[in-house]
């Protein structure tokens, strides 16, 4: 749903978070709310990832980063796992040309082997054709842990000190950055959780070291652009000192 009321008033246009990630999180409960499956509220959730992804796209952001797939969602049922990978296939199939048409460029960060072929053979088709784009960076976080983005790191890093490329002395925090997923990919500065789960859920453990955390009671299929604009105003309302002294 687009809303014509524009940006809400409050919000300063010159302050937009550079880098917004999301823990897309609620859609269970969304669909329980109103008597429906699981794979409802997932298909609900899904449709509001392309409303958000405009909205930020319009306001500015420039990075955006959406927990779409945890490594710990395996355990749900082998239906409900199932059912989302259909719709992310479906999906990614369905948006890519609007994905590139508004000059958008997907990333994929996490596993992709355990991802189904047909799956990660979209993500990286939509990779490809969007990779020279530069409106906005989209990641979707899929087949995705931090702890296990760390530890991928630390297992590259420690082949090249095996192979004498590197010193240990020499391993900085830059070093680390480097050999995360999407080196590139800027540290987060709004994270945004929602249905008020008051935890991380293993996402991003680096990137967020000093991102500003609004946890919102809104499920994901109901948190539309006003919900957006809204967390962006107490964003804004926030004093980011980074360990320093105003
Ligand atoms: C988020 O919604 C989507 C994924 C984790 C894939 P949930 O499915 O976790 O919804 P709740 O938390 O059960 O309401
Ligand atoms: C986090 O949500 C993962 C995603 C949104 C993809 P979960 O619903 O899996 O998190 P927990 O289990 O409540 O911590
Ligand atoms: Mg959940």
């Amino acid at each position: 749903m687009t809303n014509n009321k524009g940006p809400d008033p409050r919000m300063d246009m010159a302050r937009i978070p550079r880098h917004v990630a999301i823990i897309m999180d609620g859609n269970g409960r969304w669909a329980k709310r109103t008597g429906q499956p699981r794979s409802k509220g997932h298909e609900a959730g899904a449709r509001n990832v392309r409303e958000i992804t405009e909205a930020c796209r319009e306001l500015g952001v420039k990075a955006l980063s959406l927990f779409a797939f945890s490594t710990e969602n395996w355990r749900r049922s082998k239906r409900e796992v199932d059912s989302l990978f259909n719709l992310m296939t479906k999906s990614i199939k369905r948006y890519s040309d609007q994905i590139h048409k508004t000059n958008v460029r997907l990333l994929h960060m996490g596993l992709s082997d355990g991802l189904p072929a047909e799956v990660a053979g979209d993500i990286q088709k939509c990779v490809e054709l969007t990779r020279n784009n530069t409106a906005m960076d989209v990641c979707i976080a899929l087949n995705y842990g931090g702890r296990r983005e760390l530890t991928d790191a630390a297992r590259k890093i420690a082949r090249q000190v095996q192979q004498g490329e590197l010193r240990p002395e020499d391993i900085t925090e830059e070093t680390l950055a480097a050999h995360l997923y999407l080196p590139g990919h800027s540290e987060v500065d709004l994270l945004i959780r929602t249905s008020g789960e008051n935890r991380i859920s293993n996402f991003m453990l680096w990137q967020i070291s000093y991102a500003e955390i609004v946890v919102t009671p809104t499920l994901w299929p109901d948190f539309n652009r006003d919900r957006l604009h809204e967390t962006l105003v107490e964003y804004q309302s926030r004093n980011r000192r980074f360990g320093g002294r105003p």
